[in-house]
């Protein structure tokens, strides 16, 4: 009898773990309820949907039936009582979805392309691996039964690429920009500017892509190492493939912002235009070395000109309401010994360098606002009184952020101990070489954005979180993505998911069932987390 029972204990619990298994998504949704039963795709299966705005979610998921399981799936304008249904339902927010999964059909609720298109991608995890993979395979391409009403815990869900370190090719950014949407991630920061490369074509000042593109070589293992590989880097997107990433980004429901950084990392624009720096009889190169710059841009009249126009053409290649000006780390040496900077302070009746950056960045604010756009700068943009509607990105820790939300500004949390996805994610005798730090993926999972020093009206100004792959030691895309994964899931599961007691254990378990998806979509992600 004993054994009996104690057989029957462990198949209750295998049954209950297999059901489990059957719904290891990422993002976890907002509410999901397990149903007895599977639906399984039949060859000529319909794919209705009542509305245009679902045609991308409806080609994704018959692409990839198709090209994986060979189902000849169609999809067509209309109802349909069988097969996969998307019908609209102006209730849902935004990026909201409903899903319902029974052994007959797969109805697919939304209000807009990106809410149904994120029902895809939550689909597309509850199938088999292969069905996310692009080779042809006989598993039966089935869905456990379930019902799941979804949408996401912040509107801002971003990740940042510094292509200023090193160039990557605009095929790379698209792959970066796939998998970000995978895991319903919606707006992509590119870091295009930087002491060592500038990476956008500015047809007002053709130098920028013929002089600051270009470095004549790079620092060789670690800076502190001071060694130089002896080669030239280089690279820039013309505008016209500037628009071809927008188009794209924006057919996976993802927002770019660019940014320009000023009045700092300014050195290699200074290589091209030297006029707008502090000293102007000065030999300035593009930076070779990694580390802060002390080349910076002085606050001459010609400077605000030249970066008007700048800002001019980059608003007209990013429909977004947001535009980066960076705004960090600029020291002020330069500043001090500048004889035009000094005599400005005073003239300006300011008491130091720090309030004339302060000054730079309220110009730069007043021009961008002025031109319908919303200003977005690092933290140090807070030290001097913004424009209401500037944003705020705290990197340096959540402190900056949270002093913005008590000032009423909007807020990106991107504290750099959680999510900067340079630093290493295991043990540096293993790991490939990275800027420093340790930062595991149960530390980024740790973030709980909604802070206790917040009320509750100035937590309604964080409206996302961030993380960022900056590059000084990542110069290929597969090793972007070995940083980037799985920390950035992490980052994707507390911006999407309901806010709900830290449950690390249940998140890794739910990742290590998802990395058969991961491996059929050929992510290359580290598994430093698994015996962490
Ligand atoms: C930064 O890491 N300097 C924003």
């Amino acid at each position: 009898m004993k054994k009996i029972v104690f057989y029957l204990i462990g198949f209750l619990i295998s049954l209950n773990l297999f059901a489990q298994n059957q719904y290891n998504l990422i993002p976890q949704p907002q509410k999901l309820t397990p149903q007895n039963g599977i639906f399984t795709f039949k060859k000529g299966m319909n794919v209705s949907i009542a509305d245009e705005l679902f045609k991308p979610a409806a080609d994704l998921l018959t692409r990839q039936a198709n090209n994986v399981g060979n189902l000849g799936l169609n999809v067509i304008k209309g109802k349909s009582s069988s097969g996969v249904a998307f019908t609209l339902n102006p209730s849902l927010k935004k990026e909201a979805y409903s899903l319902n999964v029974t052994s007959k059909k797969i109805e697919i609720q939304a209000s807009t392309g990106a809410g149904a298109f994120y029902a895809m991608q939550t689909l597309l995890q509850l199938m088999p691996a292969s069905m996310s993979g692009d080779q042809q395979t006989s598993t039966p391409l089935s869905v456990p039964n379930c019902s799941i009403e979804d949408a996401p815990r912040f509107g801002y869900r971003g990740l940042m690429l510094d292509v200023g370190r090193y160039f990557f090719k605009v095929e790379d950014i698209k792959r970066f920009l796939d998998v970000m949407a995978i895991y319903k991630l919606n707006t992509f920061h590119w870091h295009l500017t930087e002491d060592q490369g500038w990476r956008i074509e500015i047809k007002k000042y053709p130098l920028l892509t013929q002089i600051s593109s270009v470095r004549k070589e790079s620092t060789l293992g670690h800076y502190r190492d001071k060694k130089f590989d002896g080669k030239p880097h280089g690279g820039y997107y013309t505008q016209d493939q500037i628009r071809d990433v927008v188009a794209y980004a924006a057919s996976k429901y993802i927002t770019v912002i660019p940014e320009i950084e000023m009045p700092g990392h300014s050195q290699a624009l200074l290589a091209a235009y030297p006029q707008f720096g502090c000293n102007q009889d000065k030999i300035y190169q593009v930076a070779t070395r990694w580390g802060v710059s002390e080349d910076v841009l002085a606050p001459r009249e010609e400077t605000f000109t030249f970066l008007e126009d700048v800002l001019s053409e980059v608003m007209a290649l990013f429909p977004g309401q947001y535009i980066h000006i960076g705004g960090d780390e600029c020291p002020k040496t330069q500043w001090r010994e500048s004889r035009f900077c000094q005599d400005l302070i005073k003239k300006l009746g300011l008491k130091n360098e720090e309030e004339l950056q302060s000054y730079f960045i309220r110009r730069i604010d007043r021009f961008v606002t002025s031109k319908g756009k919303k200003l977005l700068g690092w933290d140090e943009i807070l030290e001097g009184g913004l424009s209401p509607n500037a944003m705020v990105m705290s990197w340096r820790g959540v402190k900056g952020g949270v002093e913005a939300a008590k000032q009423n500004h909007d807020v990106v949390m991107s504290p750099n101990s959680f999510f900067y996805l340079d630093y290493y994610q295991g043990d540096p005798k293993t790991e490939p070489l990275a800027i420093g730090g340790n930062l595991s993926l149960s530390k980024s999972y740790s973030f709980e954005p909604n802070l206790p020093e917040l009320t509750e009206d100035e937590a309604k100004h964080v409206v996302g979180i961030q993380a960022n792959v900056w590059t000084e030691y990542i110069n290929n895309i597969k090793y972007a993505e070995y940083m980037t994964y799985p920390r950035a899931l992490a980052l994707s599961e507390i911006a999407w998911s309901p806010k709900a007691p830290k449950d690390y254990a249940g998140f890794k378990k739910r990742l290590e069932a998802h990395l058969p998806h991961m491996d059929a979509l050929k992510i290359n992600y580290s598994k430093a987390f698994i015996n962490q």
